[in-house]
C-alpha cells in the first residue's frame, strides 16, 4: 500500500491556475485534427501491409459501436441513437465485413493481446450479436496466452446475466460508465441510472472471471457539486473495483451541440473543478490507489501500476495500457482510428457511409495521416512525458538507431523553455534527462506541450488541461 497521505499536497492551485490552458490530450501524435482527406484508402492498404513488418508485431483490436438507446447531454463520444433492430443488423453485417477484409493483409503469424470494445454502448446490442462479431474475430486471428479483451459498459442496459455471458465470450476487463450516482443529477443530463447495485455488479464480475473493473466517473458536470461527486468517489471506494476513472467534463457545445442543453444549469468553474479533483485525488490515493495518470488511478499491484514503476506505460486512444499487452492498433467501425507504426487511419464517420463503403467491397476510410520518422520520435517522447513522467534521450535514441542529441533535435529541445516548470518545482532536467515531479504530474499535458513543436503555434480548438 501506497503511504497514506503522502501525497495531499501534491496539487498546487495556484500553479495549475497559471498554466491552466487549452491543449491536446497526446492519444496520438500528430493529434487528430492534423489527419488529412487526401490519405486514401489505398494509402491505409499500403500502411495495413507494411504493418507487418513493424513494432509492436503484437495486434491490438478496436471495434467501435457508435450507438446508444439514449444520448446522454454531456456526452462527447462518437455515438449516435440506436433506431432499430434493422440498422444495427446492417451495422454487425459491416463489421464483420471490415474485420475479414482487413485480416485479409495481416500475417497469420502475428498474435492479438487486445481487444477492446468501445462507443456509444456496446453492451447496448443483443448478446448474440456481441457474440457473433467475437466469433469471427476468434476465427479469424490468434489471440496471445494472455488477452485483454474489454468491454465499455453502460450499467443502465446491463442484466447480471450480460456480465456473465460477457464472460463466457472470454471478455476480462470491463469499464462501468458510472459518471455520478445522483440519480436526479442523472436525470438533467438525460442520462439513465444503473439498473442493478454497483456492488451487484462488480460481484457477478468478478465471480465470473473479470480480472478488472473500472468505475468511471465524470467531475465537473453541469448541475454537479462536490459532494455529488465525492458521494461518486467514496462509493467507488466501499467496492474497491480494481481502476477508478474521473474524467475532467469537456465542454465542447460547438462540436456536441447536445450540450448546450445543459448550459440552463451552474457549470463548475476552473476553481471548483480544482476542488472535486483535489479531493478526489487525495480521498483515494489515501485509501492506497496508484495515480497512473491525470484520471486513472489503480490498485498497486494493477498490471498499470506495475508498468508506471517499470517505466513501461503505454496510451493509446482507448486509454492506458502496459508495453507488453500494447499492439498496433486495428479499429474496426465508424470512426474508429486505426494506430499504426507509420500513421493513423480513420473511418468514415457516417454511419450510413460507413456501411455503404463495405457493402460496396470498399475499406471505409476517411482520412489519416502517414508519421515521418521526425514524427514517430515526438511520439515516442511525449508517451514517455505523458504516461512515465521521465524522459531518457539516451534510451529513445537507441529504439530509433539514433543519438540523444538527434532525439533532441527531433523535438527541438529546449532547457530554457523548461526553465519556468523547474522553478515553479514541477520538472527536474538536465541535457540528458527530464523528470516530472509529483507537482508536475497534474500539468503534465502543459509540460508535454514543451515536446511538440507543433505547440508553439496554437492552442485553438483544445479543450483545457483541467
Ligand atoms: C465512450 S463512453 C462509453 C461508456 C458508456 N456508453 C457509458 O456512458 O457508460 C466512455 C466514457 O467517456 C466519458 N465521457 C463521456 N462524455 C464526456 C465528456 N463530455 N467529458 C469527459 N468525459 C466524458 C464517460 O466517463 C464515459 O463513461
Ligand atoms: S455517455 Fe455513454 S451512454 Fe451516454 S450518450 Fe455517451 S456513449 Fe452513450
Amino acid at each position: 500500500m501506497a503511504e497514506k497521505s503522502m501525497n495531499t499536497n501534491i496539487i498546487d492551485r495556484e500553479l495549475i491556475k497559471k498554466y491552466n490552458r487549452p491543449g491536446p490530450r497526446y492519444t496520438s501524435y500528430p493529434p487528430a485534427n492534423h489527419f488529412t482527406d487526401s490519405f486514401s484508402r489505398d494509402d491505409y492498404l499500403r500502411m495495413l501491409k507494411d504493418s507487418n513488418g513493424q513494432w509492436p508485431r503484437k495486434i491490438s483490436l478496436y471495434i467501435h459501436i457508435p450507438f446508444c438507446p439514449q444520448i446522454c447531454y454531456f456526452c462527447g463520444c462518437n455515438t449516435n441513437l440506436m433506431r432499430s433492430r434493422q440498422q444495427v443488423r446492417r451495422y454487425i453485417e459491416a463489421l464483420k465485413k471490415e474485420l475479414r477484409m482487413v485480416a485479409g493483409h495481416l500475417d497469420r503469424s502475428r498474435v492479438v493481446s487486445q481487444i477492446h470494445w468501445g462507443g456509444g454502448t456496446p453492451n447496448a446490442l443483443p448478446m448474440d450479436d456481441i457474440e457473433e462479431v467475437m466469433g469471427v474475430i476468434y476465427d479469424l486471428f490468434t489471440l496471445s496466452n494472455d488477452p485483454e479483451v474489454a468491454m465499455e459498459c453502460s450499467p443502465a442496459y446491463l442484466e447480471l446475466d450480460d456480465v456473465v455471458r460477457l464472460a463466457r465470450m472470454g471478455f476480462n476487463r470491463m469499464s462501468l460508465g458510472i459518471q455520478d450516482i445522483n440519480d436526479r443529477l442523472l436525470e438533467k443530463l438525460h442520462r439513465r441510472p444503473a439498473r442493478y447495485p454497483l456492488e451487484d455488479l462488480y460481484r457477478t464480475a468478478k465471480k465470473s472471471g473479470f480480472r478488472g473493473v473500472n468505475f468511471d466517473y465524470v467531475y465537473g458536470l453541469p448541475g454537479q457539486s462536490l459532494d455529488d461527486h465525492m458521494a461518486s468517489i467514496r462509493k467507488a471506494l466501499e467496492i474497491g473495483p480494481e481502476r477508478i476513472v474521473a474524467f475532467s467534463y469537456a465542454h465542447v457545445p460547438w462540436f456536441k451541440e447536445h450540450q448546450k442543453k445543459l448550459e440552463v444549469y451552474h457549470l463548475p468553474e476552473a476553481d471548483e473543478k480544482l476542488t472535486m479533483l483535489e479531493s478526489a485525488y487525495n480521498l483515494i490515493t489515501h485509501e492506497g490507489y496508484v495515480a497512473i495518470g491525470m484520471d486513472h488511478y489503480a490498485r498497486p499491484g494493477d498490471e498499470l501500476a506495475r508498468a508506471l514503476e517499470n517505466k513501461t506505460l503505454h496510451r493509446n486512444f482507448q486509454g492506458y495500457v502496459t508495453r507488453e499487452k500494447t499492439g498496433q492498433v486495428y479499429a474496426f467501425g465508424a470512426t474508429g482510428i486505426s494506430q499504426l507504426s507509420d500513421g493513423y487511419s480513420q473511418n468514415t464517420r457516417s454511419l450510413d457511409g460507413y456501411m455503404e463503403a463495405l457493402e460496396a467491397g470498399q475499406l471505409p476510410v476517411m482520412r489519416g495521416y502517414r508519421v515521418s520518422t521526425t514524427e514517430k520520435i515526438r511520439r515516442r517522447v511525449l508517451n514517455e512525458i505523458m504516461c512515465n513522467h521521465y524522459l531518457d534521450f539516451e534510451s529513445v535514441a537507441r529504439e530509433f538507431d539514433s543519438t540523444a542529441s538527434g532525439i533532441r533535435q527531433a523535438v527541438e529541445y529546449n532547457p530554457e523553455s523548461l526553465a519556468e516548470f523547474k522553478e515553479d518545482g514541477l520538472v527536474d532536467y538536465d541535457n540528458q534527462r527530464v523528470r516530472v515531479t509529483p507537482k508536475g504530474f497534474f500539468l503534465i499535458r502543459n509540460i508535454a506541450m514543451k515536446f511538440d513543436p507543433l505547440m508553439s503555434n496554437t492552442t485553438k480548438g483544445y479543450s483545457k488541461t483541467i
